[in-house]
This record gives structure tokens, sequence and C-alpha cells, in this order.
């Protein structure tokens, strides 16, 4: 069907899948309409408004969801919200994409995953880094037989406690409306890229700390995750005090044969390779990364290749759109879907418990 989007959310989110979704469609890229906006904020709600210049602007998300002329729904709000609203586009037949986390828990991301399944409709989780060219690449490499089998990995990501500085989030140090700290709002992506490298978690560990003392939000998880391969990972998610430093990650990957690792830049980082029978480590090149990228991932088309190639600027975001607005134009499913997601937020679900009760849990 040809989509005609609305967004619920004018924040970071709202913006940034507005503004690729704008690009999307100036471009002819998806034949659509970006018709309509939902933001309770009113300041916020004009601004967008002018800016995005969409017709209908509203800030009862209820009535972007029931509008005749929207069949194609972003929910972008703090993710408190994102259940009730999501069952309700689904209930509407509409097309959703759901910025992650799905819910709190598993139980409702399931109860979510359970309707979008039921309505048959095109639906996406915004777990962006699954289109990020370092994230990508490394996958990549690390399914080539001369690395050998995987056997560990560390993965760290961090980012200041962001409701300070450019996040200003009026929400994330209130557990009733985020849920929880940095491992459920900010690493339920690094969990879903380990998954996607080394599959389902056997077994795992996990602490959680909270040096802020906001209750209920931990600015620290760390834990340990033992894969049905045999792969163990240690894996750390901070929200710290540095303002100056940028939100990222790093990664190291070692197998029998090679190691790869990247740092402070998730997007298109140089991957540092070091292999058997090569004459010493090297490193691949942001711009080659990007390249293998575009080829991996099939970016067929020269303005997408080219955006992609530009520095970074976003483009994460424009290609997640594409990808889902691609979907709904041709009315088949998308991915990554409400179901990686869910087994996302069993492995974050089991973290938490690991951390409260200081036992090891096993997963099914
Ligand atoms: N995929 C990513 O990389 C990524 C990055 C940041 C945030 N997120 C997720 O996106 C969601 C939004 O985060 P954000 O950073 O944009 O937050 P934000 O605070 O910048 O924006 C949220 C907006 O939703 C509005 N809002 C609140 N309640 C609403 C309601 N009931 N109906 C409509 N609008 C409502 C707020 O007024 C605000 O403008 C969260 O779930 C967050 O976890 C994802």
């Amino acid at each position: 069907m040809r989509p005609r989007i609305g967004i619920i959310g004018a924040g970071v989110m709202g913006q940034a899948h507005g503004k690729a979704v704008h690009f999307c469609l100036k471009n002819g890229l998806i034949d659509g309409e970006f018709v309509g906006l939902a933001e309770p904020d009113p300041e916020r709600r004009d601004s967008y408004a002018r800016a995005a210049g969409v017709p209908f602007v509203t800030g009862d998300p209820h009535a972007l969801i029931a509008h005749p002329e929207i069949n194609t729904v972003y929910v972008c709000t703090p993710t408190v919200y994102h259940r009730e609203l999501a069952l309700e586009v689904l209930a509407a037949g509409k097309a959703l994409f759901c910025e992650k986390p799905l819910a709190f828990d598993a139980a409702d991301a399931r109860i979510m995953r359970d309707a979008a399944k039921a309505a048959g409709i095109t639906h996406q989780v915004g777990l962006v880094l699954r289109f990020s060219p370092v994230v990508t690449v490394t996958r990549d490499l690390l399914r080539d037989p001369a690395m050998g089998t995987p056997m560990t990995a560390v993965m760290v990501d961090d980012q200041y406690f962001p409701i300070q500085g450019h996040y200003r989030s009026t929400w994330r140090g209130d557990v009733r409306l985020v849920g929880a700290g940095t491992l459920l709002e900010h690493a339920i992506h690094d969990i879903d890229v380990l998954v996607s490298y080394f599959g389902r978690v056997r077994r795992l560990h996990g602490v959680t700390r909270h040096f802020f003392e906001k209750e209920g939000v931990e600015d620290l998880s760390s834990a340990t995750l033992e894969f049905a391969s045999g792969v163990v990972v240690s894996h750390t998610s901070i929200w710290h005090n540095l303002l100056h430093r940028g939100s990222s990650r790093r990664m190291l990957v070692v197998c029998k044969d090679g190691q790869l690792s990247w740092q402070d830049d998730d997007w298109h980082a140089p991957i540092r390779v070091d292999q058997n029978g090569a004459a010493a480590e090297y490193a691949i090149p942001s711009h080659d990364v990007v390249e293998r990228y575009i080829e991996s991932a099939g970016v067929a088309d020269e303005r997408l290749r080219e955006i992609v190639r530009a520095p970074y600027a976003g483009q994460d975001y424009l290609l997640e759109d594409y990808t889902f607005l691609k979907a709904v134009s041709d009315d088949r499913p998308s991915y990554p879907d409400f179901d990686v997601a869910v087994y996302a937020h069993e492995v974050v679900d089991a973290i938490y418990r690991s951390a409260r009760e200081g036992a090891v849990i096993e997963l099914e």
C-alpha cells in the first residue's frame, strides 16, 4: 500500500524519523505522504509542524491513529506509552514502526508481537544498529571461515546520563516512564547485536548499579553471557557524567584464528583485524567499511549509496525508515520485526533478574 504516514512524538526520535521520512518522499525513494503529527507539548508540536509542513497536527495520539488518511504510524514516545499506542495502531489495521525498547519487559513485548502477527501487518522495531556498517561488516567478517570459531567478545557502550546535555530527556530519570536504566533504554541495541552475531543465549549472570541514585534506573549494567554456540561475552553498559563524550560503543571479538576490534564510532569506525596468515595486524578503513556494508546490505539505490558514503549525519535512521516504508509499499513483512525485539527483551529481563537475585540464570 502507499504509505500515508503519521508520527507520534516530536522529540529526538520523532524528529529523526520525520527527517528520514521527508528525505525518502522528497527524493522519490518512496511514493507516499507525510500526513500527520501527534505531540502533546504545544511548543514542540508547533515548531515541528511548521518545519515539516504536515497537514494534520494534534496533541492527541488517539486522534492520529484514528485518522482515516493515515495508514502507517511511527510510535516515538517515551517507552511507557509504546504498548498502549502500538496495540491501538495494530487494532486499527495500520502499519507500525515502534521505537525500541518495545516495552518495559518481554511479557508486554510478546503481547505486541502476537498482536502484530495476528493482524498480519507490516511492522518494524527501531533496533537501528542493524543498519550500522561497522556492526554489519564485523558480522560478515566473523562468518569468514578463515577467522575460525568465535570464542569470546567484549562489548562496552557508554553515554552520559541522558537527562542532561543535548538529550535533556525529561523522562529517562523517572522509572515510571523509562521502566529501567541504561540496559533496557540504551543497551538493548547491543544485546540484539550480540544475538545477531552469536545466536541464542544459554546462561548469564548480570550485575547492576545505581551510582546516580535514581531509584529503579540503573546507570551501570555488567553481564557475562554464555551463548549456546559456546561463545562467552562480557557486556557492560554505562551512563556516566562525561558530558564531552559522544554516545558510542567499543567491541573486541576473538576467534580461534583471528580477532576484530573497533571503538568509539558505531557507524563506520575502522575495524582492526589480526588474523593468521596476514603479515601484520591491519585496519579496514572507514570508507571501506562503508563500501563493504553497501554491498553486504544490498543498498541498490544510487542516491542512498551516496548518502551512506557521506559523513555520518543520522543515515542509520534513513536506512531504517527506507527499509520499513519500502516493505509497507510492497505489502510484505519488514525486518527487524517485533519477534527480534522480543528475544532481546528476554535476554535483558534475564540480566535484570540475575542482578536482583544474585544468581546465574538459565535461558531456554
Ligand atoms: N533507536 C534509537 O537509536 C533511539 C534513540 C533514542 C531514543 N529511542 C527511543 O525512542 C523513544 C522516544 O525517545 P526520544 O529520545 O525521542 O524522547 P524525547 O523525550 O526526545 O521525545 C518524546 C516525545 O514524545 C512526546 N510524548 C510524550 N507522551 C506522549 C504521548 N502520550 N503521545 C504523543 N507524544 C508523547 C513528548 O512530549 C516528547 O516530545 C523512546 O522509547 C526511546 O527509548 C530510540
